[in-house]
């Protein structure tokens, strides 16, 4: 575990508003790498439980972006063969790298009810959100 108490707390206020402000957001949390083992691991996160609080790299759209250190915009998950349902009610899914030093740490995940709903603005923004994030780590 490679975060401290005070930034799980703020990486999980960031949950709490992302989820709150943004309607189409409906799930949002942040998972961390594990290099050794190549897992990642769930930190905190905002919406319905989930089972996957462990995601091997390469395993779903999350163990995808572990490995390809890129933004990965799901318009449809259905149309997805590497994809972990989470709950039946999730229709896209947008998951964006948080970097520190160069190196791919973790990523925030985000699941949304609505179809294709995630824009560039979206990409800009959450890109941002990770930015912000690798600082307080
Ligand atoms: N759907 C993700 C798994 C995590 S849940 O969305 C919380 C995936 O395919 O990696």
């Amino acid at each position: 575990n490679n975060t401290t108490a005070t930034a799980k707390k703020r990486m999980h206020e960031v949950c709490v508003l992302l989820e709150n402000e943004i309607e189409y957001y409906n799930w949002v949390g942040f998972y961390f790498a594990n290099h050794e083992q190549r897992t990642l691991h769930l930190e905190t996160y905002v919406g319905e439980e989930t089972d996957h609080t462990v995601i091997p790299f390469g395993k779903g759209i999350c163990g995808q972006v572990a490995e390809s250190n890129s933004n990965f915009v799901v318009p449809d998950v259905k149309a997805q063969d590497n994809y972990i349902a989470c709950s039946i009610t999730v229709k896209a899914e947008i998951v964006i790298p948080i970097f520190k030093d160069g190196k791919n740490i973790g990523q925030i995940d985000i699941d949304s009810n609505t179809p294709d709903p995630f824009t560039k603005e979206d990409e800009r923004f959450l890109e941002w959100v990770c930015e912000q994030v690798a600082k307080i780590l």
